[in-house]
């Protein structure tokens, strides 16, 4: 069984690999991470550990028996009790639930663990698979999105009360 782990120093190859390997996946829905967070990943894993260990944001990876990371899960931007969703999952495991899955699962983390009481997630207009996790774990509608949340594309937010079960 996949395996929700918070981000660790030792997941940066499994992460790295994932990246590499959706790459192109990832930008037909999404902004590029572009070159330079490539040729800098050691630097940019470190970071990012960083900022976890300093409280700003939670990250997750879903990583499977054989090691090999699935999808990664972030919440970050933690602000009086709110937080900003994201997520990607990997081109081989696409359609299969894993999405909708682990975000729901996340989202019972995000209170038990967290503390948190809303989690908000940002989708362009064109990202139905997206919208569809969203809609299935609970989220709904609050407004638009603009280009500077959406890598210069149109979309909506969604929010999700976790309080509400
Ligand atoms: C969005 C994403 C996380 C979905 O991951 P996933 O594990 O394939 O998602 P799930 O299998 O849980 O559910 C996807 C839902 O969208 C539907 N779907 C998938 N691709 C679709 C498409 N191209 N058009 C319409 N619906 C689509 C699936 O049928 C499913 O809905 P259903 O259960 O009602 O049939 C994945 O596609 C991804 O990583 N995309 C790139 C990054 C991204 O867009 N992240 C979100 C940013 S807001």
């Amino acid at each position: 069984m996949p395996e929700l782990q918070r981000l660790r120093p030792g997941h940066a190859p499994a992460v790295l690999t994932f990246e590499l390997a959706n790459r192109s996946y990832f930008a037909a829905s999404i902004s590029d991470r572009g070159d330079e967070y490539f040729d800098q990943f050691a630097a940019q894993h470190s970071a990012l550990l960083d900022e976890q260990e300093a409280g700003a944001g939670a990250y997750y990876v879903l990583v499977d028996e054989d090691g090999s990371v699935l999808g990664r899960f972030n919440l970050y931007r933690f602000s009086d009790g709110t937080a900003e969703l994201g997520y990607r999952v990997a081109q081989d495991v696409a359609g299969r639930g894993v999405a909708t899955a682990t975000v729901r699962e996340l989202c019972q983390l995000a209170a038990a663990r967290h503390g948190l009481h809303t989690l908000r997630a940002a989708t362009s207009h064109d990202n139905v698979a997206s919208q569809q996790v969203l809609a299935k774990a609970g989220f709904v509608p609050v407004g638009p999105a603009g280009p500077a949340d959406l890598g210069g594309k149109q979309g909506t937010w969604y929010q999700r009360d976790l309080d509400a079960g």
